[in-house]
């Protein structure tokens, strides 16, 4: 039947939640604990079988666990970060929101993510150069990580990007909000020396309730420091110290933050953490028919995913040639089909435009891009028919321009 003749639209996103989830709240209800409990401390564990990392630190957004990983590898003011102008913002604001400097490198053309070639560029030009050469000093800085985003759910060029950091002595933090369940090269994203940020927003592949966001890592090296920083600086969570101790005592070790997972959101998490396999299966499967299905549109260009990479397709992306894009959005949502954009590069906002040099021109690609971009809706409850309601819809429109 499908998603769209059951409801008469198709979002661009839907979760996949049911009683399971339900019995789940209930559960905690029962055991009337709200805050970061048993339930976050078995959601840690069982999202570390998903990814095979050491370890995993639950937060209560992709954001916090971004903030979280800069602080913990020691990113403050003076500092500069490499990242991709061509993110959801909140990339970019969290190591603003440290004191540090966005250093913005392009993207490839490929699969939009950040391009490894234009990191090196970047490194040899502004600080290698810097220090060979003192009379070219631009900005007394210090060069520390460096901030992939897994766009879409396919990896990042990794290996690459973490010899460059071995060679320049940098951190790298992996923001993979896109990608749980994603992999490089045989392994799972997660399992990794690095902090791998995850995202379980709403529309995200799994959720926990609406927010939530986990550190993946086998760094154990990090570990107490993110829990530190996740929760005010605080030795000691809430649960053992009531629960479990006698004194009602902790210290403050580090300026932490307020971003611990809530039982109620890692209950949920749980039962979500049982569907990925299948959620991921069913996403992977509409890609495939909508590739097939939209093969013979020349306005369209799908890029393929690279071998070495298993992506979680969180996102379906197509670029639009010879089409206004922005009205093919409108026109399909006159026609109940809701679709996106990710992303408009962060550059282009007002407060980057004011507060950072950067100017319209200086990530060609990601401008070129973002220009043409569409994401078509993905979800697991969607059929063959969904998808053949929207390719025919795209079909029928730009036939007719
Ligand atoms: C690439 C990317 N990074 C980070 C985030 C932030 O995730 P959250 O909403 O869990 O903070 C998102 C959210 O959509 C994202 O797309």
């Amino acid at each position: 039947m499908g998603f769209f003749k059951t409801n008469g639209f198709l979002p661009f996103s839907e979760p996949l939640v049911g009683k399971e989830e339900l019995n789940a709240v209930k559960r905690v209800f029962k055991r009337n604990w709200f805050t970061s409990g048993p339930e976050v401390k078995e959601f840690e564990k069982e999202f570390s079988n998903l990814t095979g990392s050491k370890f995993s630190v639950a937060v209560n957004s992709a954001t916090a666990a971004l903030h979280v990983s800069l602080a913990t590898i020691g990113i403050e003011k003076g500092d500069d970060v490499i990242s991709t102008p061509f993110t959801f913002v909140s990339t970019i604001n969290t190591i603003v929101e440290t004191g540090a400097y966005p250093v913005l490198v392009d993207i490839n053309e490929k699969d939009y993510n950040i391009s490894s070639d234009k990191i090196i560029e970047r490194i040899e030009s502004e600080y290698i150069f810097k220090e060979k050469f003192p009379i070219h000093k631009k900005r007394k800085t210090k060069l520390k990580a460096i901030l992939p985003v897994h766009y879409a759910g396919q990896p990042a060029d990794l290996e690459r990007i973490n010899n460059i950091a071995k060679k320049y002595n940098l951190k790298v933090i992996e923001d993979a909000a896109h990608a749980i369940g994603s992999e490089y090269k045989g392994k799972k994203i997660g399992d990794s020396e690095n902090l791998v940020a995850f995202s379980f927003y709403s529309n995200k592949n799994i959720t926990t309730g609406g927010e939530g966001g986990i550190i993946s890592s086998n760094n154990e090296d990090y570990e107490k420091k993110l829990r530190l920083y996740s929760l005010h600086g605080i030795d000691k969570e809430a649960y053992s110290r009531l629960k479990h101790e006698g004194l009602p005592f902790y210290d403050v070790k580090v300026l932490g933050f307020k971003y611990n997972m809530t039982d109620i959101s890692a209950a949920i998490g749980r039962e979500q953490l049982k569907r990925i396999k299948k959620i991921n299966d069913k996403r992977r499967e509409i890609a495939e028919l909508y590739k097939e299905k939209l093969s013979d549109i020349d306005e369209i260009i799908i890029r393929p995913i690279s071998k070495d990479k298993e992506s979680s397709y969180h996102l379906f992306v197509i670029e639009i040639l010879n089409y206004d894009r922005n009205k093919l959005i409108k026109e399909l949502l006159n026609r109940k089909i809701q679709t996106s954009v990710h992303f408009m590069p962060v550059h282009l906002f007002t407060y980057y435009k004011n507060n950072f040099p950067y100017k319209k021109g200086d990530f060609p690609v990601s401008e070129k891009i973002f220009n043409r971009i569409l994401s078509l809706p993905i979800f697991p409850a969607m059929d063959e028919n969904d998808v053949k309601i929207v390719v025919d819809t795209i079909k029928e429109i730009l036939v007719k321009k």
